[in-house]
């Protein structure tokens, strides 16, 4: 990084991903175009996760055909704002994430073996990495000027069938991007300070 670049983010960047950014349902009718989909994926892409595994996978919903069996696939409650969202990712975790590893973990080759045949292994690691770079997907979303609307209310083996009929890919969440109509949010949530959550020790 150049000396004259800041170090760390300013105040303005701090309040678009996380401070003044709030969770969506009300989604305005401005499109969200296919380049800046491929971006958030090239920001994101850089996260990190263990051993370099990356077994997130997203499937980006825009057509009103697939949207409707999305839809079809949500709880009562998530349908319309699925509906009228301009995208909605669903994210997804590669269930044979380890058969990526010579490639992207190159300069440990023994790293397949780590996972192959160990099915709670490879469960316990593809759910806690995908979920991670669920969140980096969120920041690098925020960060390029969309709002999300994550949502974990759906039927997943009706989602898991409906686009991954193969079952080597397993939902782990699904985030409508857009841009939010932000005088329809609710009153923010309580946050826990500090002294509750963490210890320093
Ligand atoms: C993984 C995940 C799943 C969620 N599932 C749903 C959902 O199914 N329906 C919904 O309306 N909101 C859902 N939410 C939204 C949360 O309730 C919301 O992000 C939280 O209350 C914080 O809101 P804020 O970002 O506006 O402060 C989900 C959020 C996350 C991160």
């Amino acid at each position: 990084m150049a000396s004259t670049e800041p170090t760390r983010l300013d105040d303005d960047g701090l309040d678009l991903i996380f401070r003044h950014a709030r969770t969506h349902n009300i989604w305005l009718p401005i499109p969200v175009s296919q380049a800046t989909l491929r971006e958030i994926w090239n920001v994101m892409k850089f996260g990190p996760t263990s051993a370099n595994c990356s077994p997130l996978r997203i499937v980006f919903v825009q057509s009103p055909a697939e949207k409707e069996r999305l839809v079809a696939c949500m709880d009562k409650s998530n349908q319309a704002k699925t509906r009228i969202a301009p995208v909605t990712a669903i994210l997804a975790m590669d269930l044979e994430f380890y058969e990526k590893l010579p490639r992207l973990f190159p300069h440990d080759q023994t790293a397949r073996s780590w996972f192959a045949g160990k099915p709670e292994h490879i469960k316990e690691t593809a759910l806690r990495n995908s979920s991670l770079q669920g969140a980096y997907f969120i920041v690098a979303a925020r960060a390029l000027g969309l709002d999300c609307g994550p949502m974990s209310g759906f039927n997943e083996d009706h989602l898991n069938t409906a686009f991954f009929a193969d079952g080597k890919f397993k939902v782990n969440f699904v985030c409508s991007l857009g841009h939010g109509d932000a005088t329809k949010v609710f009153p923010r949530s309580p946050r826990f300070d500090f002294d509750e959550a963490c210890r320093l020790i």
